[in-house]
Parts: structure tokens; C-alpha cells; sequence
């Protein structure tokens, strides 16, 4: 194992913890650019006590207003303006995943707001690294991206539908208000779509990382059983709490890069879901929830041990002493899970036509096949493979 493990952001974590934003906002600078989403943290009374803790702590800010779910390069190019145009010295994100990845778009684009995208990988020869970024604070109001105490963003340019990463580890949030209560207005759908995404965050990395990294191992099937579990429950239980707590921490720590650290892994589901989320402008939980046993049940025969020990380990699934029908066994159990979950879909689902699966696969290869026609995996994916799994998704009949 050879790896490199930083994680920078200072976190303050536990319900109530949102009533000290504004004297830790201080550290931070005197005037922030304040970022939220399309209107629920107005609706819920979030705002105006995050306005009134920033003027009682002496802090000016600005308030932009109108980030959309999978957020827009060219309203976080708007903002970034409005941060130079205000003079503002940090970014404070309040809101989900969208808000947080574009403020850390905002944060970069602050200092070269005409070139965004250039920072952003597309499927271009040479990424522009982010060399400045305004400090961030973020205090996430909804459990699922895990951008709270990570260094990346997912950003589209919504002019040509095209979905992508911005990393630097400049984009660590600096402080972190991670305070569950927040969350308890999140309604049934997001809540459990944010659940769902936790849970591939570390599926990822379990299937496709270095197998030999027993540690690692155990601490992804220990987030995976408390995820699964208390997101069963939280799903008749919206308002509780503690059950909101508990799906929360592994959120924020599954891109932490402690549960990955020297085991790594690649990303393919999370790959073919953008695509989808930037044609159809889907929740991307759900696209996940769409491909994840597809890409399972295509994949596992090329490697069934790592699938086995998902479904014995995790889906309590009783070994049979055949690792590729244990494999399977456990994607149905997986299947079942999502099913609870309101989380068993069809392309039907969503309205995607099967006519533009081949052009969304098309899209997949140009923007994250780096060049060499190839999605990384335990079984790397050629663009007929992609193809073949979004097909997959026409039907609930896809385990024969
Ligand atoms: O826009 P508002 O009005 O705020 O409403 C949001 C939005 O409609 C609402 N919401 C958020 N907090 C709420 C709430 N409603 C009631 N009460 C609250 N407390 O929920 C809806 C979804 O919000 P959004 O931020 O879009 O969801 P999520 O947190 O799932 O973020 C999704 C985005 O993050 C990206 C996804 O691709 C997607 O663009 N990801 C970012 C990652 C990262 N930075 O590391 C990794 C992930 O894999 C993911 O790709
Ligand atoms: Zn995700």
C-alpha cells in the first residue's frame, strides 16, 4: 500500500451545531459570499438564522440566491462575479450537494471566472490545475454527496449537457457544520436517493480497489451495514434525529479518503450516472440506484470474490460455496433493499428514451474514458459495454 491520506477540514459535527456558524464564520474572513439551493433552506427558516448569526458575529455577506440540483457551470460562473463584484473574502455554502460543489466552483472561479471549465476534466488533453481558491465553509442540509469533507465538485455546463469533476485539494472546506437536524426536512424521495449515494460512494471503491486491503475492507462493509440499515429505518421514521445523525457521519466520511485510503478504485457507476443526470437533469441517487445492480450483475462474472463478500458480508446473504451464484445472490438481496426503498426503477421511470443510450454512451467514453475508449473497473468497459448496462435498465427482468 502506498498512499497519501490529508483531510484538512475542521468539522463540528452533532444537532445544534448550526447555531455556532456564525462565530466560526468569523475565522474565515469578513464577507461572504452566501450560496443555497432553489428555495428550502428560505422555506425552513435556515437562512435568515444563518443571516442573523453572521451579523451578530460581525460578518458581512452577500446572498446568491438559485443553485440547481446537479448545478449549473454557467450559474456558478454568475456567482463567482458576484463574489468579485462584492468584494467578498470566503464562500459559505448552506444547502445539499449542489450547493456545495458550486460554491466550490464559485471559490475557484473567483479568481478566473471566464476559464471555469478549463479546471473542470472533460475529456480534454491537459487539465487546468486550480492554483487559488477563496476559503469555503460549508454547512451541508442534506446526507448524501459527502462534499462536506471532500476536494472534489460535480459541475455541468448545461449548455452542452456535459457533466464532470473539479478537484483540488485548494477545494477542501475549510470548516464544516455538519448538523443533522438540518436535515430533518429533507423529504422521503432526496432522503433516501441521498442514502442510496453513500452507499455507492464506498461500493465503489470495495469492487474496483486493491482487494488486499483487509482493514479498508471491513470499515466499507461497516459503513454499508450501518448504512443500509438505519436508512431502512429512516425511511418510516423521517423526523428522528438520531437516525438522521446516524446516516450523516458516514456521508461525510465516505469521500473523506479514510475508508479508501491505498485500497482506491474507480468510479464507473458514478461515470454512467452523470451522463444520465446531465441529459435528463435526474436526482443522482436514483441514477445510481437505476445502474448500480445492473453494472453489478454485467461485472461479477469477471471477478465474483469481491461481489461474494459484498453479499455474505453485507447482504447476509448464507454462503453456498460458489462464489459467482453467491455473488449473484447478492445483488438480488441488494435488489430488495432498493425495492424497500422506493429505489427499484426502470428507465420508465425517469422518461429516458432507449433511442439516446447509444449517444449517452457515446458521452460517457469521450468524457471520462481518458482517451483510451475504456471505463476503469474490475471489468474496464468498452462503449459497447456501457451501451449494454444502460439497456439493462429498460427492464426490472435483468438477473437471468
Ligand atoms: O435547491 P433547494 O431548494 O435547496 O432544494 C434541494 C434540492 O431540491 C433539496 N434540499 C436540500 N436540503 C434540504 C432540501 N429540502 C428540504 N430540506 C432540506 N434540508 O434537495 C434537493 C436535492 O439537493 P441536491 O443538493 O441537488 O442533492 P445532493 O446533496 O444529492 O447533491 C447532488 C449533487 O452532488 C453531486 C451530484 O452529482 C449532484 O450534482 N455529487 C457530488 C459529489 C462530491 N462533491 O464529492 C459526489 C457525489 O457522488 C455526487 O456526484
Ligand atoms: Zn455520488
Amino acid at each position: 500500500m502506498k498512499f497519501k491520506f490529508h483531510n484538512p477540514t475542521e468539522v463540528h459535527f452533532g444537532p445544534g451545531e448550526f447555531e455556532r456558524t456564525g462565530e466560526l464564520a468569523a475565522r474565515l474572513g469578513s464577507k461572504c459570499l452566501l450560496v443555497i439551493g432553489q428555495g428550502s433552506v428560505e422555506r425552513h427558516g435556515y437562512l435568515k438564522r444563518a443571516e442573523d448569526m453572521l451579523a451578530d458575529a460581525g460578518v458581512s455577506y452577500a446572498v446568491f440566491r438559485g443553485i440547481e440540483p446537479n448545478p449549473h457551470l454557467e450559474t456558478c460562473v454568475e456567482a463567482a462575479r458576484k463574489a468579485i463584484g462584492e468584494k467578498c473574502d470566503f464562500i459559505l455554502a448552506l444547502g445539499g450537494g449542489s450547493v456545495m460543489d458550486a460554491s466550490k466552483a464559485i471559490a475557484a472561479g473567483y479568481y478566473d471566472p471566464d476559464n471555469l471549465w478549463d479546471y473542470v476534466s472533460h475529456g480534454q488533453e491537459t487539465v487546468m490545475p486550480v492554483k487559488q481558491a477563496l476559503p469555503l465553509m460549508v454547512v451541508p442540509t442534506l446526507a448524501a454527496t459527502g462534499s462536506e469533507m471532500d476536494a472534489g465538485a460535480v459541475i455541468t455546463r448545461w449548455e452542452t449537457r456535459e457533466k464532470c469533476v473539479l478537484g483540488s485539494p485548494l477545494l477542501f472546506p475549510q470548516i464544516a457544520v455538519i448538523d443533522p437536524a438540518l436535515t430533518v426536512s429533507v423529504p422521503l424521495d432526496y432522503t433516501m436517493d441521498g442514502v442510496f449515494d453513500i452507499a455507492v460512494h464506498v461500493m465503489e471503491s470495495y469492487f474496483n480497489g486493491d482487494q488486499d486491503t483487509p482493514l479498508q475492507a471491513r470499515l466499507i462493509e461497516g459503513c454499508l451495514l450501518t448504512v443500509f440499515a438505519e436508512g431502512k429505518k429512516l425511511h418510516g421514521d423521517l423526523e428522528n434525529v438520531k437516525l438522521r445523525e446516524n446516516v450523516q457521519w458516514p456521508s461525510s466520511l465516505a469521500l473523506s479518503g479514510l475508508f479508501t485510503a491505498g485500497r482506491g478504485g474507480n468510479y464507473p457507476v458514478h461515470q454512467m450516472e452523470h451522463i444520465l443526470s446531465a441529459r435528463w437533469d435526474i436526482s443522482h441517487g436514483r441514477g445510481l440506484a437505476l445502474i448500480m445492480p445492473r453494472w453489478m450483475w454485467y461485472v461479477l462474472p469477471t471477478d465474483p470474490v469481491p461481489f461474494a463478500s459484498f453479499a455474505v458480508n453485507v447482504m447476509k446473504v448464507t454462503p453456498g460455496g460458489n462464489n459467482l451464484r453467491d455473488a449473484q445472490a447478492g445483488v438480488r438481496e441488494l435488489c430488495l433493499w432498493l425495492e424497500s426503498a422506493g429505489l427499484f426503477l426502470t428507465l420508465d421511470d425517469f422518461g429516458i428514451p432507449v433511442g439516446e443510450l447509444g449517444a449517452a454512451a457515446g458521452d460517457c467514453m469521450r468524457l471520462y474514458g481518458h482517451g483510451k475508449g475504456v471505463i476503469g473497473g474490475v471489468k474496464p468497459l468498452s462503449l459497447e459495454d456501457v451501451h449494454a448496462i444502460y439497456l439493462m435498465c429498460k427492464t426490472p427482468d435483468f438477473m437471468r
